[in-house]
């Protein structure tokens, strides 16, 4: 699944960060390459070890802790501590895929990448080129967003940054190691979570309140609607648990609990 997910940052916070991105010490991006995406790789970054990396890098993880569609449609069991990039002077990132591991640097924290994020600090007609091109299943992707939007998509899809040729991109990547590997399970259980929300909160309750767990889940699937229907087969397959986890969690949402159970290691 490829999303977008709109407005993570406020335009305050993107320029709060700007500001700090502007002022900071850039290097060689190549410092966290792999073999084979370094010969590919050609742009600057914030090391990982800087203040400023790990201020900002704070201020994306709470925006996503905060931010239902991403918790969502990302069931992020661990979040690599955010990177930030900037491309400039025709500078561009080659066809690669990203490293299936990414150690935590400093750390013995390993993060299994299931998602690769991209998070816009620039808008698009501040420069020219830079597009994210993502290759799936379902054909070629061109994404530029404004700034303080995120494209999420599968980390094992083959991509690449186009050059930039006028102005600056700045950005910030990183992993998600996801609840559920799988992408397509996972974006079953999306379309699910967007159905449940479709329902109101009175027709929650009830699912919740009245039924087992195993009946309430069929029951919000019915009730969900066609995204629900039109997978009740491969649902069989799911981990109950974890579906019903989904929504519980929708269910303290409603109850005014804390819904933010992200559980993200941090170096
Ligand atoms: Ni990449």
């Amino acid at each position: 699944m490829l999303l977008q997910v709109p407005d993570v940052l406020t335009p305050e916070q993107v320029a709060s960060c700007r500001k700090i991105l502007e002022a900071a010490e850039w290097v060689d991006g190549r410092i966290t390459a792999g073999h084979q995406s370094a010969r590919a790789k050609d742009n600057l970054q914030l090391r990982e070890d800087l203040d400023e990396a790990k201020q900002l890098g704070d201020v994306v993880l709470a925006a996503l802790e905060s931010n239902p569609l991403f918790m969502s449609a990302a069931l992020p069991l661990k979040v690599f501590p955010p990177l930030f990039n900037r491309y400039q002077d025709g500078q561009s990132f080659g066809n690669h895929v990203d490293n299936a591991i990414r150690q935590v640097t400093g750390t013995p924290h390993r993060v299994r990448t299931d998602l690769s994020a991209t998070l816009f600090f620039s808008n698009p007609d501040e420069y020219d080129g830079g597009e994210l091109v993502v290759e799936d299943t379902y054909g070629v992707h061109s994404i530029k967003l404004p700034a303080g939007h995120l494209i999420l998509y599968p980390a094992s899809s083959v991509h690449h940054v186009r050059p930039v040729t006028r102005g600056a991109r700045l950005g910030s990547f990183f992993w998600i190691q996801s609840m559920v590997r799988d992408d397509g399970e996972r974006t079953l259980l999306f379309d699910l979570d967007v159905a449940i929300q479709r329902l109101t909160g009175a027709e929650r309750h009830a699912a919740l309140r009245r039924r087992e767990p195993g009946q309430a889940r069929l029951h919000l699937i019915i009730t969900g609607g066609q995204a629900g229907q039109r997978e009740m087969t491969g649902l069989v397959a799911l981990d109950l648990e974890l579906l019903f986890a989904v929504h519980i969690r929708e269910h303290q949402r409603d109850v005014g609990q804390d819904a933010a159970n992200c559980i993200h290691e941090r170096a």
